[in-house]
């Protein structure tokens, strides 16, 4: 199975030896991966609809053998609901929005803390996903940026643990968790894509707040701020 960049990145996260479910697993590409390779021991593929999760069972049946089938399972079910305390060690959680991920997250959070390690590809919201996480015990380990088509999807690699910066003064709308400078570490024609992106939307917003007649002073300040952070930023990379 020849993965995409984004679902190999997601797929290297995982250690040799480890369990893994993957939630919404639609075309179950990346258990169809760990199985043919013989990386993880046991795979449970998850997903609430009906179509998707037909669509990877037909995948599976068509590319692993028999004796790998005995390794996977498959549920109909919502988020981590379908998956028992400590059933595996590793989640994927990929393709979705930054809010259903935190939901899907918080909706039990013992049953969540039970996993070892949380591999995180919001498509959206990722700022306020990274607030919930830090605010609950969880550590982003890595942030990694990846190239897909016209987008730059981010990956987070998260584990149990205490931030390792003061988030005390920060909110879920912070740029310092919707572009956080541990991306940095990224390829940099990628993060100066992205912080080119982020520094022109800002800007968009900036001059419709300025021209419109309303009090936004607030709002101004606060797309100041962003802006200013973004270009400092930037300067660091370049
Ligand atoms: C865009 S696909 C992503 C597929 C794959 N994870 C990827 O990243 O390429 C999103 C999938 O998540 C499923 N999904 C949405 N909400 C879910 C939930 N609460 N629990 C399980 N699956 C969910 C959808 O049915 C869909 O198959």
């Amino acid at each position: 199975m020849k993965l995409s960049d984004r679902l190999n990145i997601i797929y290297n996260a995982i250690r040799e030896g480890e369990t893994v479910a993957d939630i919404g697993t639609d075309h179950g590409f990346i258990p169809i991966k760990l199985i043919e390779t013989g990386k993880s021991p046991y795979v449970v593929l998850v997903d609430i609809s009906c179509d998707s999760l037909e669509k990877g069972r037909n995948n599976v049946q068509s590319i692993v053998n028999e004796e790998q089938k005995s390794i996977i399972d498959f549920r109909l079910g919502d988020g981590l609901k379908a998956l028992d305390f400590a059933e595996v060690d590793d989640i994927i959680i990929a393709g979705m929005g930054g809010r259903l991920i935190r939901d899907i997250m918080s909706y039990d959070i013992e049953k969540t803390r039970s996993f070892q390690k949380f591999i995180l590809q919001p498509r959206n919201h990722s700022g306020e996903l990274r607030y919930w996480l830090l605010n609950n015990g969880f550590n982003i380990v890595s942030d990694i940026l990846v190239r897909e088509n016209k987008y730059i999807p981010e990956i987070l690699i998260v584990e149990s643990g205490m931030p390792l910066f003061d988030i005390s003064e920060l909110n879920e709308e912070s740029i310092e968790l919707s572009v956080p400078v541990t991306l940095a570490d990224n390829d940099k024609q990628l993060v100066i894509e992205l912080l080119e992106r982020n520094i022109n939307n800002s800007k968009k917003v900036l001059d419709n707040l300025l021209l419109s007649s309303d009090n936004k002073t607030e709002m101004v300040k606060e797309y100041e701020y962003k802006l200013e952070y973004l270009t400092e930023f930037m300067k660091k990379v370049k």
